[in-house]
């Protein structure tokens, strides 16, 4: 059982961390309330929710990242266009969980999924906190920050299968 104490407990190897996409109805509504909890309480980028018509698409595809067992974090993508441009967001790891590497693996598998379907470039509005990140995983920026949903953001691409 993960307790607070374990999870900030020095630990002699870094914890283990997979993601794949929602498999159950009970897993999108748990990747669904991580994101209501970081984008609508913790950050108040959306107000109420921040679902929308891509969350009820089929195609769309939902995945939840786990560190050592426990959900932990989210990402979402979906096909923009029938020319392979895909985008990716809802990157959201919950606090209790951040800074042990949950992220970069989420973004990783958003990119290798697109590949997979046949994608050919994935784009993704940063936040512009997170641009660096973004740009350490091989993201790279174009033109400068603009607003989104409020707040700046920066525009990034990468390409897939590469
Ligand atoms: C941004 C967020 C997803 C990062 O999650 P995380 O699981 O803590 O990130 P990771 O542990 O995978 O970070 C990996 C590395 O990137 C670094 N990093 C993480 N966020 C960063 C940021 N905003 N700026 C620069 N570096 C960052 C970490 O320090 C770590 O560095 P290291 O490899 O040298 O140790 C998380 O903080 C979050 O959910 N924030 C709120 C929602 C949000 O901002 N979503 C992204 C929208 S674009």
């Amino acid at each position: 059982m993960t307790t607070a104490a374990s999870r900030f407990a020095p630990s002699a190897s870094p914890p283990s961390v997979h993601c794949r996409p929602v498999a159950t109805p009970a897993e999108l509504s748990v990747h669904l309330r991580i994101r209501e909890r970081v984008f609508v309480d913790e950050q108040a980028i959306f107000t109420g929710t921040d679902r929308d018509e891509r969350d009820a698409d089929p195609a769309t595809i939902h995945v939840l990242g786990f560190c050592d067992g426990e959900i932990a974090g989210t990402v979402r993508l979906y096909a923009l266009d029938e020319e392979g441009v895909w985008l990716g967001d809802r990157l959201a790891v919950l606090p209790a969980y951040r800074a042990r590497h949950v992220a970069a693996p989420l973004v990783r598998f958003a990119v290798r999924s697109a590949g997979d379907h046949g994608g050919r470039l994935m784009r993704a509005h940063v936040q512009v906190a997170n641009v660096r990140f973004f740009q350490r995983l091989g993201w790279i920026a174009l033109g400068g920050p603009a607003d989104y949903l409020g707040s700046p953001h920066q525009d990034m691409v990468i390409e897939l299968g590469v």
